[in-house]
């Protein structure tokens, strides 16, 4: 069996993490008897300051084809974020309705957590964030500029199917997982959008009595996720707000560097792509320091998605070995090693 795989590097660390990404992958592919063809696409925000797109107008016709798309990091300091973030990742994450972002919080063994006292059976959680609709929508528009008058109107996007289908997916992730669901919202103070997410999110918790369900608005759910994480297992929130968490769980998690990330289309009717958490990282990128764990965990998270659920379990089990020993850590989790022996030590594991 042959998986078809875009690669998209991106840029800063983005170059760097992602060839250990796909190291750990064929060596996964060796021992599990399948193959994995890449396709590279420079499409960075280098290629932006030379042709001024971040990607070919026809870009997303050359992606169509692939069964996924595998992505370092895309940003770098002189290209606003707005153009790195509208003019790839959003087009993709849209037009191939990926409206899942997803995205493991674990704390692994080995791994120090800021929050005093908490080991890894308190950090277990997966966060479900919506990512096509919500609060990032280009609807709305600026009026008399320049004046005292100038005003900015950004409309947020809710809709019955849209909420549905990220809810439904986070219930049947509950229910292999721990059975529980909590729903971040803000409907005291935002008044028409929010109460229609919390009754969507009623109806469909009652499709699913077998699992327990928590409610909180976004300013306290962020406290609880310091003061309390351990109360945590599926957490869905909107697109803002599952942003939000998204960073936050990392962080509680020990470092940016070992979070994965997946925006997934679970119909399989468009690719869906597979990036980390963390961003392109300009201050360390270069030094070969970058932690690619990520990025390798990332690409399990792509391999299950593959269908090829015992190499994606491999993947992270060595992950998993390498970090809880410490050997072949890199600098963010307190070693030595760079980024290709990191990246190593995990793929000899497999
Ligand atoms: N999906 C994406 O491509 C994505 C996501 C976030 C940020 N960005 C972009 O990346 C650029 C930098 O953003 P930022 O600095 O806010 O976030 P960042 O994640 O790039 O870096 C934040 C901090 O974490 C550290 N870090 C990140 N990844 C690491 C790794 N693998 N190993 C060790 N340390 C790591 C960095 O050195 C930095 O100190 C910006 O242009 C931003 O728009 C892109």
């Amino acid at each position: 069996m042959k998986h078809r795989i875009a690669v998209i590097p991106g840029d800063g660390i983005g170059k760097e993490v992602l060839p250990e990404g796909q190291r750990v992958l064929e060596a996964a592919a060796r021992r599990f008897g399948f193959e994995v063809e890449w396709k590279v696409f420079d499409w960075s925000c280098e290629t932006y300051a030379k042709t001024g797109r971040m990607m070919p107008e026809d870009g997303l016709e050359q992606l169509r084809p692939f069964e996924s798309i595998f992505l370092g990091a895309v940003g770098f300091p002189g290209v606003p974020d707005h153009v790195s973030l509208w003019g790839l990742l959003i087009p993709i994450r849209r037009n191939f309705r990926q409206y899942i972002n997803l995205r493991p919080v674990r704390l692994l063994k080995g791994v120090r957590s800021p929050l005093a006292n908490r080991g890894p059976q308190d950090i277990d959680m997966l966060i479900v964030r919506e990512n096509n609709e919500g609060e990032y929508s280009s609807i709305g528009g600026r009026l008399y500029a320049g004046t005292d008058d100038e005003l900015a109107m950004q409309q947020a996007v809710f809709t019955r199917k849209g909420c549905d289908r990220v809810m439904r997916y986070a219930f049947e992730r509950a229910m292999e997982r721990r059975r529980h669901v909590t729903s971040a919202t803000k409907s005291n103070g935002i008044i028409h959008s929010m109460p229609f997410w919390d009754e969507r999110f009623a109806a469909m918790a009652a499709g699913y009595p077998q699992v327990k369900t928590a409610q909180y608005h976004i300013d306290i759910l962020t406290a609880h996720f310091v003061q309390h994480p351990d109360w945590f297992d599926v957490v869905v929130g909107s697109n803002l707000f599952g942003d939000i968490l998204s960073d936050l769980g990392p962080a509680i998690a020990g470092s940016i560097g070992i979070a994965p990330g997946g925006n997934i289309n679970p119909e399989k009717e468009y690719p869906s792509m597979f990036e980390p958490v963390h961003g392109s990282a300009p201050d360390i990128a270069g030094k070969g320091i970058a932690n690619p764990v990520a990025q390798i965990w990332t690409g399990a998270m792509m391999l299950e998605h593959l269908g090829q659920p015992a190499a994606a379990r491999a993947v992270v089990a060595a992950i998993e070995k390498v970090v809880e020993e410490g050997r072949a850590v890199t600098r963010d989790l307190g070693g030595k090693a760079t980024t290709r022996e990191a990246g190593e030590a995990i793929a000899a594991l497999i």
